[in-house]
């Protein structure tokens, strides 16, 4: 099993084909585990790298986290692989990680790929739901997330089969990290002024029935920038890389392509 150690934590890391390289960073409360089919699809042509952030999956144990330190972590990753630059894909709060990312290590971004994410920090209610799901979390453990995010993870027409498996990764995670995770968001900064002045690509997918980060949202972000790119996956919600693999990838293949 891949691992390699940074700032004393050992962070575990899945790598599967080659060619093009591409790095897909998982959303909150969750793992790489929610782009295995996205990563499978991928890698008939393409390097495919999917870590599990700092605390989440199989990466550990931590108490605080933050952006930065996220962000730093995917600078390790390359490094332990040798990749100068390359593709990065974030779903959700694994957008706000390449938004630090984006700030600390431009260089290292040959492509940024924001997935059912957001531009805007969080408002003070916002701050204040944040912090009381990190109590809740704590409290009563990973399965009071699972529950409370569920119903608006996906689009109405999800299958069972799907829900299943994001519940079994949501109510994997430990309550510490989510905890930490959510402080980590609270604090998270405004990325929608960047836009325009980003020196890489940008391209930004959405399912359009996400309603966590929904379509105007994207539509906003892609509007700051005339290089920037909207490809919208239909039928999917906030998590449209394991509800829609096939539509995700061959969006994806599109983007590596250009
Ligand atoms: C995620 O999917 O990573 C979260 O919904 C992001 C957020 O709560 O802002």
């Amino acid at each position: 099993m891949p691992f390699f150690e940074l700032a004393g934590q050992k962070l575990f890391f899945e790598e599967l084909g080659q060619g093009t390289p591409i790095v897909l960073v998982h959303g909150y409360p969750l793992d790489g585990r929610v782009w295995q089919d996205v990563g499978r699809i991928l890698s008939k042509s393409c390097r495919v790298i999917v870590p599990d952030l700092r605390g989440f999956g199989q990466s550990g144990h931590v108490q605080q986290l933050s952006m930065a330190q996220m962000a730093q972590d995917l600078v390790g990753l390359l490094d332990n692989l040798n990749i100068p630059a390359c593709a990065f894909a974030g779903l959700s709060m694994g957008g706000y990680v390449l938004q630090k990312l984006t700030q600390i290590a431009p260089a290292r971004i040959s492509r940024l790929i924001l997935v059912d994410t957001r531009a805007n920090a969080d408002a003070e209610d916002a701050r204040k739901k944040r912090e009381a799901m990190a109590a809740m979390v704590l409290e009563k453990g990973s399965s009071s997330v699972a529950d409370a995010m569920m119903g608006n993870m996906m689009s109405p027409d999800h299958s069972p089969v799907v829900e299943k498996r994001l519940r079994d990764i949501m109510e994997s995670q430990r309550p510490a990290t989510l905890a930490a995770a959510c402080l980590a968001m609270r604090d998270r900064e405004e990325f929608l002024s960047r836009i325009p002045n980003l020196p890489m690509p940008l391209d930004v997918l959405v399912g359009d029935q996400d309603v966590i980060s929904p379509l105007d949202v994207a539509k906003e972000m892609v509007s700051q920038s005339k290089h920037a790119q909207l490809h919208i996956i239909r039928g999917a919600g906030h998590m449209s890389p394991i509800e829609k693999p096939e539509e995700v990838s061959a969006a994806l293949f599109k983007v590596l392509k250009s």
